[in-house]
């Protein structure tokens, strides 16, 4: 039995025991969560534990990244099993704030990534990368890790946050981690939890169809012929909307202007009331 995880939900707190690790000569790992936590979570508390020799996990259900029409009421939360989880994963520290100590009254700054933030994920969920860019600099400037750690399964979240934090100088380095899936490859989410079985077993088309349109492309297909039959597929399978189907330029998330550059393939669809993306290397 692994013993129970120190939690503290004050920055005062999280910067005295980061404090004192530093003093000792220890570097700092740390990994941002929504909470729910799954394997794909608990690879991140992994990669930060070969790399550092202190963990921090943060928990905290960020209202600014949902719209009002989302499922920011609906989304799971488990503390208590989220702090068992990361001690057995040999997490060292719990941060979980209260939503008045991260946006006290007068809260005023927001922080926009342009670029990068603006396609895909940008397009369908326009409030979404401000939300997330406000947050995580909060959170890196509360914590001040030496390394943060996020996934690769939230790819343009990942670009956006590399963004961020060279632009405004955090002295952090940002560690892009490999997408945790599923036997059949549905990419492991917090909001799997909310697909009936019917729509479990439909979910896992995702990953292939992704995988399908690689294979074409690799086999003469156009970018755009191949973006468009992945698409009809999702329907054909039983997705009630796709937002996107898009190969673009791994490093900007523009166009590929050259196959011989490193590309991704992103996609966006709906089961139900659930939204659900994946995205792979080309
Ligand atoms: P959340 O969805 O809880 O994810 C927390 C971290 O876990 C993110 O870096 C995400 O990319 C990573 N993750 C989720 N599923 C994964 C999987 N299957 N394999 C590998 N990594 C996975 O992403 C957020 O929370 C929030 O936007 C946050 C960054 C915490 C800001 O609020």
């Amino acid at each position: 039995m692994t013993s129970p995880l120190p939690v503290v939900r004050s920055t005062l707190a999280l910067r005295q025991q980061v404090a004192a690790w530093r003093a000792a000569g220890l570097s700092i790992g740390f990994v941002p969560t929504m909470g729910a936590l799954h394997e794909g979570h608990l690879s991140l508390v992994c990669a930060a534990k070969e790399r550092c020799q202190r963990v921090v996990a943060s928990l905290f259900v960020n209202p600014r990244q949902f719209a009002p029409h989302e499922d920011f009421e609906r989304y799971p939360r488990d503390e208590a099993g989220d702090s068992a989880l990361l001690a057995s994963a040999g997490c060292d520290l719990l941060y979980a704030p209260e939503r008045a100590a991260m946006y006290p009254d007068g809260f005023a700054t927001n922080v926009i990534v342009a670029d990068v933030s603006a396609p895909l994920e940008g397009e369908f969920r326009p409030h979404f990368f401000g939300g997330v860019a406000t947050v995580v600099t909060k959170l890196l400037m509360q914590a001040l890790p030496d390394t943060a750690f996020f996934g690769e399964k939230d790819y343009q979240q990942l670009l956006v946050i590399k963004r961020l934090a060279r632009d405004l100088d955090i002295p952090v380095e940002i560690v892009g981690c490999p997408t945790i899936r599923e036997a059949d490859g549905l990419a492991m989410s917090s909001r799997n939890a909310y697909l009936s079985a019917d729509e479990r077993r439909i979910a896992a088309r995702l990953n292939m169809v992704l995988h399908d349109a690689i294979k074409a492309m690799r086999a003469g297909a156009a970018a755009e012929a191949a973006e468009r039959e992945a698409e009809s597929h999702l329907i054909a399978a039983g997705f009630s909307g796709v937002d996107y189907v898009a190969v673009r330029d791994a490093a900007t998330l523009g166009p590929l202007r050259d196959l011989n550059t490193p590309a991704r393939i992103l996609a966006a669809a709906w089961l139900g009331k659930t939204r659900l993306i994946d995205n792979i290397a080309l």
